[in-house]
């Protein structure tokens, strides 16, 4: 099979990786239908679940602004709070998916790290983590759930994303998580990782994503 990423892709940095293939590629966005048509199925299905403008929303690794095109303006001031590792690729969503100074109107709030760290925003409402959990290893998955647990009120909810593989336990790539590679777990897996982190794990399965990535909503356990 073609890899999908050019030659040496793969020993390149971050910032080199989004200069070789361009912002909306590099979280997935294989062509530019694919890149709008994930960013709305991920806001129709977030309304859907009842996401209203006044809720206090968290894109969990949010890339450059694939949802966040459609939810910064969706959302009351203030309200949208986006985090990734990669100041760059934030940089390029604001620069590149905004029309007018939308931005300016509506505050969104970022945060640029690796541990899932919102800082001292209020507690979330709504959660999204997509294609987030397929590109990570076990102990990064909890680090993530931990740390949501830690910002979330009784009535939260958070939604993520995973490649669900039944069956035996899944050849996964070795070395770290990579945003570029793929994770596959098993059902019983996500709701054991939900399990030692606080939550419980509602499985919600096909959502009409075109990669077959399922959705799981995480509710807070013991409140
Ligand atoms: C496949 S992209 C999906 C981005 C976005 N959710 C979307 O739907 O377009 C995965 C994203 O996860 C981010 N990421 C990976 N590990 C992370 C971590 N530990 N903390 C924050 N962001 C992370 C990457 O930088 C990348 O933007």
């Amino acid at each position: 099979m073609t890899s999908r990423w050019p030659d040496d892709y793969f020993e390149k940095n971050i910032a080199d990786r989004i200069k070789a293939v361009g912002h909306r590629q590099y979280v997935g966005g294989f062509s530019d239908q694919l890149w709008y048509e994930i960013g709305k199925l991920q806001y129709h299905f977030l309304v859907q679940q009842g996401l209203k403008p006044e809720h206090v929303f968290y894109d969990v690794a949010c890339g450059s602004l694939r949802l966040g095109q459609y939810l910064i303006p969706y959302l009351n001031d203030g309200r949208y709070h986006g985090l990734d590792l990669d100041q760059t690729l934030i940089d390029i969503g604001i620069e590149k998916e905004f029309y007018t100074d939308i931005i300016a109107l509506r505050n969104p709030r970022f945060f640029v790290n690796e541990e899932f760290d919102f800082g001292i925003s209020p507690n979330f409402d709504f959660a999204i983590a997509q294609s987030l959990f397929t590109h990570l290893d076990p102990d990064d998955i909890r680090s993530c759930l931990s740390a949501m647990r830690g910002k979330c009120h009784a009535h939260s909810q958070f939604y993520f994303t995973v490649f669900l593989k039944e069956g035996r336990s899944p050849e996964n790539p070795g070395g770290p998580s990579d945003p570029n590679k793929n994770w596959f777990y098993r059902k019983e897996d996500i709701e054991d990782f939900c399990e030692t982190t606080g939550w419980y794990a509602d499985f919600i399965g096909d959502w009409r994503h075109p990669a077959n990535q399922m959705m799981f909503r995480a509710r807070p356990a013991g409140r």
